[in-house]
């Protein structure tokens, strides 16, 4: 039987984080959406038209340390707008969803789009200043000098393009549990998390 938790949210809000520790309490897969627009976004930036990038898009395609960059991120959002980018990592997402023993799918819109039938969603979130504080540690840390002004200008830019746009925008599914992580601790988070999906299984 399959059992899928889709994780929604904003960028930076602890979707990844929250969805790891969720995927190895549960034993579950984990699928980190996010990556598959940061390697189509890549391959634009590389020159690819973004369409014939997703369609050819191959699993190995997800490994790429550079995928991790800001640059990549707005790459990665611009292309998220095209409504046959989207369709084309569909099939890939849904069939990774419906995995024996269960899955966690952290995104965008997988709790209204991708999986609307999924068992148990969350949708995480955090205010903008919160999130450009922990983007700028990760960036830090992963050697990529920056400036918290810089970062909280990406992280509303990405914000208004994921929430506005047309196709598949961000938002809560109607029966998602929110989890605002911005006065949480990560064990926090993670012991909500956990909480919302025993109540669904
Ligand atoms: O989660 P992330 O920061 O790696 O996502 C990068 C971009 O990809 C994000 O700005 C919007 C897009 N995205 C999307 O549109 N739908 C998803 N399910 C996941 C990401």
């Amino acid at each position: 039987m399959s059992f899928t938790v889709a994780v929604d949210g904003p960028a930076a809000a602890g979707k990844g984080t929250i969805s790891r520790a969720v995927a190895a309490h549960f034993g579950f897969g984990h699928l980190d959406t996010g990556l598959l627009y940061r390697a189509v976004g890549a391959r634009m930036l590389a020159g690819d038209k973004p369409i014939e990038a997703a369609l050819a898009l191959l699993p190995d395609d997800l490994e790429r340390p550079e995928l991790r960059t800001a640059q990549v991120a707005q790459a990665a959002s611009k292309v998220a707008v095209i409504a046959e980018v989207r369709a084309a990592l569909v099939d890939f997402q849904r069939a990774f969803a419906r995995r024996a023993g269960g899955a966690v799918l952290d995104g965008r819109d997988i709790g209204t789009v991708i999986c609307p039938r999924a068992q148990a969603k969350l949708f995480v979130t955090a205010s903008a200043e919160v999130r450009a504080q922990r983007r700028l540690q990760e960036l830090m840390a992963a050697g990529n000098p920056t400036s918290y002004a810089e970062v909280l200008e990406d992280v509303k830019a990405r914000d208004a393009r994921d929430t506005n746009r047309s196709e598949s925008p961000l938002k809560p599914a109607s029966d998602a549990v929110l989890i605002d992580t911005s006065a949480l601790t990560i064990d926090e988070a993670v012991t909500m998390a956990i909480a919302a999906i025993d109540a669904r299984r």
